[in-house]
């Protein structure tokens, strides 16, 4: 019996630590593929920070009124859908997810 708790207890405590190391260290990965896909497919039009100034055109600047108006599925549904003259950009749920991360962590001022 003692040897049974003690397997329990060793893979609660495996379990915990693997859950603790994702959180630490997946996070930022998926912080950086969310830069790399902005600076891919959105930069052009959006400018490299959000400031709306892009290469082939110029868009309102991402700021509060952006985050006041959307919460999080409302822009990853302009981002996967378009939005007036937005085309849709067709990115997987998760490169949307990290894509709406970046800019909520960098251009929510
Ligand atoms: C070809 C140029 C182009 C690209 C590429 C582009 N956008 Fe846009 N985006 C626009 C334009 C133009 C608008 C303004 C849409 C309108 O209201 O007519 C816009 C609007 C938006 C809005 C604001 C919607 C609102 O409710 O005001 C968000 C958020 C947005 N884009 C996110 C993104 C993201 C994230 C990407 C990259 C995954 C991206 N866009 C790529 C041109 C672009």
């Amino acid at each position: 019996m003692q040897a049974i708790k003690t397997v329990r207890a060793t893979t609660f405590a495996t379990l915990l630590a693997v859950a603790f190391l994702s959180v630490v260290f997946v996070s930022p990965v998926i912080a950086q593929d969310g830069k790399q896909i902005y600076g891919n497919r959105c930069a052009l039009c959006h400018g490299a920070d959000g400031d709306g100034k892009g290469v082939i055109m110029q868009t309102a600047p991402f700021g509060a009124d952006l985050w006041k108006a959307n919460d999080d599925a409302a822009i990853a549904k302009t981002i996967v859908e378009g939005k007036g003259k937005m085309p849709a950009i067709p990115l997987s749920p998760e490169e949307t997810k990290a894509v709406v991360e970046y800019m909520k962590a960098t251009m929510k001022k």
